[in-house]
């Protein structure tokens, strides 16, 4: 089976092409490509994520980045085949709000042939919504044009199934004992997840307020440091671990004992604020401020992780979304669990972000399961993108 997945939930293009075979109850996976265009460098000038302006360029972005994922998995085909009335008005009516990408897609059908995949899967949330519905239309579009089914996929379970790849192009769905638990950390959301299965989830707790990638973000714009900031914070928290500075600054652990699986990262940004307001730190100073945030930030999650590891006698935890790239928190749950007996599944540096691979294998275990329950397709039309999607 050949899927082809999408992504444009927020500020990254993404497509993925994988096989996926089934035998003797085992899923393998082969990426045929991958591809991801970043707009990353567009943002960074207004300090975040720009909604109409992140619609706009995965727009113009996701046909010539679609050619070149073809490109990538030998299914590129030039054919000069000209382009019917049919195709014409399913191209304007599924893109009447994407309105840009109407020349892009034409010019496509005008010169290549056009793909079949078994599926197409695309994320329809969480994520900006207007971002997502680019992608969404793009899949339904290609969809209508190929016959082909449309399976749509949450971006959080994306970001769960991503630490399966291992970093490498062939891999299988591991078998782990349940229920085992997922931590996710990325600019949006900041949940505790218990899984009883693959695609059976439970949200145990979330963040009440702001993200951890948000809190990150927020912190860096305080610093006056580039978006996206929990890179840079990162940065600078490990050249105050490695210079051995001196601790002046303590911030709070927001939430940390309360008895539940809630997090609240506000105050924790507030108390940064302060910090910093009318006071003209040293560099230094800086430092110790990053590292100090990192390690309240790094804190409360290892408390709450550890305690829903205990009270659900879990032998797995997966850590998925864009902060799952930060080393210190990487390194602190590796220690965890190393001292205590847990198999720890993180994504590989390549997948930590937004990306259409970890979409793809969502959305072929979907399929898949879809399939052996007989469970019928979502209608196209009743496929739509929601920000604020939940499990
Ligand atoms: O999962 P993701 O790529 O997008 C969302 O689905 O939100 O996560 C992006 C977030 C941003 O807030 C970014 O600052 C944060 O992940 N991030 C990091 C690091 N790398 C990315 N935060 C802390 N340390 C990092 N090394
Ligand atoms: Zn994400």
């Amino acid at each position: 089976m050949r899927i082809l997945a999408i992504e444009t939930s927020c500020d990254e293009s993404s497509f993925a092409i994988l096989d996926i075979e089934q035998k003797d109850t085992q899923t393998y996976y082969t990426v045929r490509a991958h591809t991801i265009h970043s707009q990353i460098d567009i943002h960074q000038e207004f300090g975040g994520v720009f909604p109409a302006l992140a619609k706009r360029e995965h727009q113009k972005n996701l046909i010539p980045l679609f050619i070149k994922t073809l490109k990538d998995a030998d299914m590129l085909v030039e054919e000069k085949r000209g382009i019917s009335e049919k195709e014409k008005s399913i191209i304007e009516a599924g893109l009447t709000h994407e309105k840009e990408l109407v020349p892009l897609y034409n010019t496509f059908l005008e010169n290549y042939q056009l793909p079949i995949f078994d599926a197409i899967t695309v994320t329809t949330g969480p994520g900006l919504e207007p971002a997502l519905w680019v992608g969404v239309n793009f899949a339904k579009v290609l969809a209508r044009l190929t016959g082909t089914p449309l399976v749509p996929v949450n971006h959080m379970e994306g970001h769960i199934l991503s630490v399966i790849t291992g970093g490498q192009t062939e891999f299988t769905l591991p078998q782990i004992p349940f229920p085992a638990l997922a931590l996710l950390i990325s600019g949006g959301h900041t949940e505790l997840v218990l899984m009883r299965g693959w695609g059976q989830y439970e949200i145990l707790g979330k963040t009440l307020d702001d993200a951890v990638g948000e809190a990150f973000d927020k912190v860096a714009r305080l610093l006056s440091l580039p978006y996206p900031g929990g890179p840079e914070v990162s940065k600078k928290a490990a050249l105050a671990r490695e210079k051995n500075i001196a601790s002046e600054i303590t911030l709070p652990r927001p939430m940390m004992h309360t008895k539940n699986y809630d997090f609240s990262f506000s105050g924790l940004k507030t108390a940064v604020l302060y910090s910093v307001k009318d006071k003209n730190l040293t560099e230094d100073q800086i430092l110790d401020l990053c590292r100090e945030f990192e390690q309240a930030v790094t804190d409360v999650l290892l408390h709450k992780t550890k305690n829903a590891l205990q009270e659900y006698g879990i032998e797995t935890l997966i850590i998925g979304g864009g902060v799952s790239a930060n080393a210190y928190i990487r390194e602190s749950f590796k220690t965890l669990c190393a001292d205590s007996s847990i198999q720890l599944y993180v994504p590989s540096k390549d997948v930590t972000g937004d990306n259409a691979l970890m979409i793809g294998i969502v959305g072929a275990l979907t399929h898949i399961k879809n399939q052996a329950t007989k469970k019928a397709l979502i209608p196209l039309d009743e496929i739509k993108a929601c920000g604020s999607l939940i499990f």
